[in-house]
């Protein structure tokens, strides 16, 4: 079995889609090679993810990623939820497969653009760590 029942399972149950109207903080990263586009939308009290919601418009891999990355950051705090990793998504999925890892750019790089949003909103400086690839134009390195 090429995917794990984890990534067929949030593949085809995806959580967490969809829009916060009110959201927080937006973070959009895309791949110009693939097309694959993620956004991630936050609700933040007091410094804890209350909620997050994504559209992902890409391949399977990308949406499972998405759909993860918002469970492992939901209830957490902005600066935990800075340090998740595309490798810790992964890994929480059982794996994906090695050419499929650069998928799960994606996920970690929508939180971060979301989370620098959030500390602009804020009118605070945007941390090193958010800082992923934004100058580099963001997305995966799939190569499709
Ligand atoms: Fe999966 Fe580009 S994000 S093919």
């Amino acid at each position: 079995m090429l995917y794990s029942e984890k990534v067929m399972d949030h593949f085809e149950h995806p959580r967490n889609v969809g829009e916060i109207a009110d959201a927080d903080a937006i973070g959009q990263v895309g791949n110009p090679k693939c097309g694959d586009i993620m956004r991630m939308y936050l609700k933040i009290e007091n410094g804890i993810i209350v909620d997050a919601k994504f559209k992902t418009f890409g391949c399977g891999s990308a949406i499972a990623t998405s759909s993860m990355a918002t469970e492992l950051i939901k209830g957490k705090s902005v600066e935990e939820a800075l340090r998740l990793t595309n490798a810790a998504v992964a890994e929480a999925l059982d794996g994906l497969p090695a050419y499929k890892m650069h998928c799960s750019v994606l996920a970690e790089e929508a939180i971060k653009a979301a989370l620098a949003d959030y500390y602009r909103r804020q009118g605070l400086p945007v941390p090193e760590s958010c800082k992923f690839s934004e100058e580099e134009g963001g997305g995966c390195a799939c190569g499709a």
